[in-house]
Formats: C-alpha cells, sequence, structure tokens
C-alpha cells in the first residue's frame, strides 16, 4: 500500500494537513533560562509557513538536573515556562500547524558544569562517551514527574525522550 506524503492523517488525535513531520531537533534556541527566544518561534513559524504538516520540538528540560550540556536548552520545568511556550505554540497554531512538545532528561549524558551537580541516572554507571561520576537515583528516577502541564503550554500532545542517558 502507497501513501501520498501530502495526503492528510491523524496521528494521536491530531489532525495533520500531511505527513510531513519535523522531527525533534535541539536548536539552541533557548535562553539561559530555558525560555524560547524570537528566533526558536521564526524558525518553526518557518516550518510552519513552509507547510509542515507537524513540528516537534527539540527536546525540552524537565527538571534543571537534565539540562543537556549544549547551550540553549529549552526548559519546561517550572510554571515561569509556561508563558513563554505558550507565545510559542500559540505562534504555531496562527499558521495551522500542530506542534508537539518533546519532553527529556539528559541522565548521564550531560556534565556537571551545565547542570551543577554530578548528573544522574538509574543506576551509577558512567556513560562511555560522557565518562562522567554518574550519582544513582535508585530508580525514583522513573517516577520523576513533570511539574508543568504541557497543555498549559497549549501544546495538544507531548512526545518523552528518555533514551540516551538514562
Ligand atoms: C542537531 C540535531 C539535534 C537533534 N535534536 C534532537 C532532539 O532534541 N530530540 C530527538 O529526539 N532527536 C534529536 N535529533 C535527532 C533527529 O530528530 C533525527 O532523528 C535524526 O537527525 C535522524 O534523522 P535524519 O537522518 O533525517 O537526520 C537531533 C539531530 C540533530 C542533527
Amino acid at each position: 500500500m502507497s501513501v501520498d506524503v501530502f495526503e492528510s492523517a491523524t496521528l494521536a488525535g491530531v489532525r495533520l494537513k500531511n505527513r510531513v513531520i519535523r522531527s525533534a531537533t535541539h536548536g539552541g534556541l533557548a535562553d539561559a533560562q530555558g525560555f524560547p527566544l524570537p528566533v526558536m518561534e521564526w524558525k518553526y513559524a518557518h516550518l510552519a509557513r513552509g507547510g509542515a504538516g507537524l513540528i516537534i520540538t527539540g527536546y525540552a528540560g524537565v527538571q534543571p538536573n537534565g539540562r543537556c550540556h549544549f547551550p540553549g536548552m529549552l526548559m519546561i520545568d517550572r510554571d515561569a515556562c509556561i508563558d513563554p511556550a505558550r507565545r510559542l505554540v500559540d505562534a504555531v497554531h496562527a499558521l495551522d500547524t500542530p506542534i508537539v512538545l518533546q519532553l527529556g532528561h539528559c541522565g548521564r549524558q550531560t556534565r556537571r558544569q551545565a547542570i551543577g551537580e554530578t548528573p544522574v541516572a538509574p543506576s551509577a554507571v558512567r556513560d562511555r562517551h560522557y565518562n562522567g561520576e554518574t550519582r544513582c537515583l535508585n530508580c525514583s528516577f522513573c517516577a520523576v514527574g513533570l511539574d508543568v502541564e504541557p497543555a498549559r503550554c497549549h501544546f495538544g500532545r507531548i512526545k518523552g525522550r528518555y533514551d540516551h542517558g538514562t
């Protein structure tokens, strides 16, 4: 069966005008507090105007110790993040394009300098590449909750990313 990529589709209840999906891509376009810079809104609006059927944000940190060591990570770890995120979402929705928030926690795949503490993970095993000291969370990591409800930022759906350093 062949499907036309430009055909509409419904994905997890979200109507897409086509099947062109911008995959989650960390672009380093948030400020030091983790709020989206205007250029992030510009980028997603540009993708929406270009015809993307769905945009997935780059991973957004759910806790300060889950930040990546690359600069400019979008954060969604406290109430102050809601209004800036909502403005971003509303700008994309105004262009008739859905946007999904990808949540992330870098676990052991970050650096102490980026998070101000020893990186945490479900076990103390060091990451092969990062090779830094890792603090075991005794599995409470798996129960980490999200303090900010994505719906409050107008995101219709969320996508988790706990695959790499966790
Ligand atoms: C600069 C860059 C940033 C990325 N950031 C993320 C991310 O935040 N979350 C994620 O799940 N994947 C991320 N990826 C992976 C991409 O979403 C994509 O799966 C990967 O690039 C493979 O697709 P491609 O072959 O079309 O490049 C990133 C990739 C690149 C190159």
